[in-house]
């Protein structure tokens, strides 16, 4: 692909996203702050802006994009929405929800892989908010990494990841929940939880009054965020509570300290309180962190797996998980 100048604007520059916005209708990338993990934008409904995001993070043509929509309304013009989903949105929109529903002829191919279905949110963001306003268009957009790699919650981390291969990067600071968005299908009668993320299973059962139905991987994942390996860093990642061999090559994840990990490299402790929604946050921020030490093993002390936890262990499990094993 050819080479591109990427330009890191702060978001709040003057001017800063209105330039962003006529890249994006040029049909240029742009990498842009989300309340999740950074994203990286093209026009969703132009097949070949969007191609370039495939370009540009080396990601496989058979995992679609999410499309990003400044306001709930917008949908109709992207999908048919069903009762359940215009409650959904209703409740979580801004906000880290993605539904996915039968797709509109409006939304080209390369955005859905081909599906009959398309996943759009309304991200809650006022950086990714302004933007999709001066574009006044869907924007479609996935994390913004390399396809498989670490998703990037700082400009920095997109920077390290895409730069070259992207228009723009706008920074907006540090990503507030740094889990991606949870991801649920309506496009049946029941709906499916797609992606554990952002907003526990468990309130958006509390809201539908339902159980929200388990996808079970085929070989073909119905969302490759499900691929059995992602999220991954360089350095290789186990989840586990046992003792290392050589701690001093070794970085540590942890949720609190408990005062025994003084012989590792380097420990990560994701909140000093326990709390899993500020271990959410700074987790990808913990793992690019200890990738960059060039150690030769990452470990993972596994965190409880209730509200947010279990979408913290899902990303670790990937994070970890290798072809050969
Ligand atoms: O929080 C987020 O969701 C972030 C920010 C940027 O919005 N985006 C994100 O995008 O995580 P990405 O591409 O890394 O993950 C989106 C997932 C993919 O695994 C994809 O397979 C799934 O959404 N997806 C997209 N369209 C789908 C569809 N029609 N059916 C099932 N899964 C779909
Ligand atoms: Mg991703």
């Amino acid at each position: 692909m050819p080479l591109r100048t990427t330009r890191l604007m702060l978001a709040e520059e003057p001017g800063a996203i209105e330039h962003a916005a006529e890249v994006l209708l040029d049909g240029g990338l742009v990498a842009f702050p989300t309340e999740t993990v950074y994203g990286l934008g093209a026009l969703g409904l132009d097949s070949d802006a969007a191609g370039r995001i495939f370009e540009a993070k080396g990601r496989p043509s058979f995992d679609p994009l999410i499309l990003h929509i400044a306001h709930a309304p917008e949908l109709e013009r992207v999908a048919e929405v069903n009762e359940a989903a215009w409650r959904m949105a209703e409740r979580f929109w801004p906000g880290p929800l993605t539904l996915v529903m039968p797709r509109s002829t409006a939304v080209p191919d390369i955005v859905t892989s081909g599906l009959p279905t398309v996943a759009v949110r309304v991200p809650a963001h006022p950086v990714a908010h302004a933007l999709l306003e001066a574009v006044g268009e869907p924007v479609a957009a996935p994390s913004a990494n390399p396809f498989g790699k670490l998703s990037p919650t700082t400009a920095t981390h997109v920077r390290t990841g895409l730069s070259g291969r992207i228009d723009v990067i706008l920074d907006g600071g540090p990503t507030a929940r740094g889990l991606e968005s949870t991801i649920i299908s309506v496009a049946e009668d029941v709906p499916v939880l797609l992606r554990t993320g952002a907003i526990p299973a468990e309130e958006i059962e509390e809201m539908l009054g339902v159980r929200l139905e388990r996808h079970v991987p085929t070989s073909r994942p119905a969302t490759p965020g499900q691929l059995d390996s992602h999220y991954a860093p360089h350095t290789p990642v186990i989840v586990s509570t046992e003792p290392v061999a050589d701690p001093s090559r070794t970085g540590l994840v942890v949720l609190r300290k408990t005062g025994v990990e003084k012989d590792f490299a380097a420990v990560e402790e994701l909140s000093a309180d326990g709390d899993l929604t500020e271990a959410a946050k700074n987790l990808f921020a913990a793992l690019h962190r200890l990738d960059a030490l060039g150690l030769d093993l990452i470990v993972v002390r596994p965190v409880p797996e209730t509200g947010l936890g279990a979408a913290i262990m899902d990303r670790m499990r990937r994070a970890a998980f290798r072809e050969d094993e």
